[in-house]
């Protein structure tokens, strides 16, 4: 698959260059040598220090074209928002005690050879994706039978019985409004994991969009809602998160047993099916541990830049809800957007859940910049879904905000579906569903 490159270069003197390519490798090492008469040769233009990747040229081309027409301090702010340091991210590519991959591009010429795959610097930047075992999980409970997320102490119950396993009224949406106002408590289902989804979200995509034995991934997994779905419809779950206390108790919800409680006559009332569920401590934006094309349904629920901070009490490195500049966030979900296209299979879906904010009494949008990364990626837009959202106080002080201080209050969220294109798909049809960038 062709990917493109946005990529900004530096002088020592801070001097930045903006360019797009679709070999990061031999353009930078033109760069460098000084093969590319003009501005970076004139300036001394040599470090790497930022890039994008996508596999949409046009979105390339017009990504480079925005950043380039920013002033400096707004490129400088996107560069510190992932190498603050500046450091030459070139010289980490060389540096053999980080890089995994030491085998030359294939097609490498002479100097060339000194410089690895970019994809490297991927598990250079965010931690690596480590496997949590059972075994921790039992530790952390006999040390510890509770976590704390965004002040909020939530207890962890062990192993149990559910009263019941499956949901009794549940029905497929088939409308792009999904409205549940009582969430659902089926299984371990609660709502105590600060903004967590109702299980009837993750339930309507796994059912839509999987079928029994496929893989699906929920890389901001927080206390599990998805993972405990994929169980009880017999999907198999990868399950990421960058709090490590969010997956003990994900890990919590799912200690339950396969079979439901015996009805009154003593005969076991459910089996559940097969699944494999596996938990990993690691970064939305470096799934290094997932093979490229392996993930056939992706359904995760990000936070919305700092609006609920789940590592409030114990920073926790890499959390995107402690990021406050919308840009900013934009920017890191770009890169969640790159790792999703690239572990997902052709033709397969990737759920993502957005709410937007309000700051100084004007509706900031945020759903749709990060919709917009994700079409940016490659990806299709298949749906758009507007969820209400049931938590909103709609009466005492906010109602009489809202009518004093002309305001509204947000009482929805996007749930946005994205396609991957199959192999080969010719596009075209779907060009009004496409980044328009
Ligand atoms: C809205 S919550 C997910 C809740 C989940 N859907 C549930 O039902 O429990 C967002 C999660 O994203 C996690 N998170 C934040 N930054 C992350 C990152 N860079 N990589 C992986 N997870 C991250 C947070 O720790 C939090 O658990």
């Amino acid at each position: 698959m062709e990917q493109y490159y946005v990529y900004i270069m530096a002088s020592y003197r801070g001097t930045l260059y903006v360019g797009v390519t679709d070999d990061l490798t031999r353009r930078v090492y033109e760069h460098r040598q000084k093969l590319v008469q003009g501005f970076t040769t004139k300036y001394n233009i040599s470090k790497l220090v930022y890039f994008e990747v996508t596999a949409d040229v046009a979105s390339a081309i017009s990504r480079e074209k925005e950043i380039k027409g920013w002033r400096r301090s707004k490129k400088a702010t996107l560069i510190d928002s992932l190498n603050p340091y500046w450091v030459d991210l070139v010289e980490r590519w060389n540096d053999p005690s980080t890089t995994p991959d030491p085998s030359p591009r294939p097609g490498a010429q002479g100097d060339r050879k000194e410089i690895k795959e970019p994809q490297t610097i991927y598990a250079l930047r965010f931690s690596p994706m480590t496997l949590i075992n059972k075994q921790a999980y039992e530790d952390f409970i006999a040390e510890l039978p509770s976590v704390v997320i965004e002040g909020k102490r939530i207890k962890l119950l062990g192993y149990r019985r559910p009263r019941r396993l499956q949901p009794d009224d549940f029905r497929t949406e088939t409308t792009t409004l999904w409205s549940f106002p009582k969430r659902g408590n089926w299984a371990t289902h609660k709502a105590s994991y600060r903004g967590n989804w109702a299980p009837q979200i993750a339930r309507n995509i796994i059912l839509r969009y999987s079928q029994p034995g496929d893989t699906v991934l929920d890389q901001m997994a927080g206390g599990g809602t998805t993972l405990v779905e994929c169980r009880l419809t017999g999907r198999n779950a990868i399950g990421v998160d960058v709090n490590r206390d969010a997956l003990m108790l994900a890990f919590d919800r799912l200690n339950f047993p396969v079979v439901s409680q015996p009805n009154l006559s003593g005969s076991l009332t459910e089996q559940l099916p097969e699944s494999r569920i596996t938990l990993y401590h690691g970064d939305a934006r470096n799934l290094d541990a997932i093979q490229d094309a392996s993930i056939d349904l992706i359904a995760t629920h990000p936070p919305y830049a700092n609006i609920i901070r789940y590592s409030q009490e114990a920073p926790v490195d890499g959390d995107l809800s402690k990021v406050r500049s919308i840009a900013e966030f934009v920017a890191q979900m770009r890169l969640v957007a790159g790792e999703c296209y690239r572990v997902l299979k052709p033709d397969r879906y990737c759920a993502i859940l957005m709410g937007d904010t309000r700051r100084s009494r004007h509706y900031t949008p945020i759903a749709f910049r990060v919709m917009q990364a994700f079409l940016d990626a490659g990806f299709l837009l298949k749906e758009d879904i507007i969820k209400a959202q049931w938590n909103t106080q709609t009466e005492g002080l906010w109602a009489n905000l809202s009518r004093g201080k002309n305001f509204l209050l947000i009482m929805h969220e996007h749930l946005f579906v994205f396609r991957k294109p199959a192999q080969d798909e010719d596009t075209r049809p779907y060009r009004e569903s496409m980044s328009w960038r």
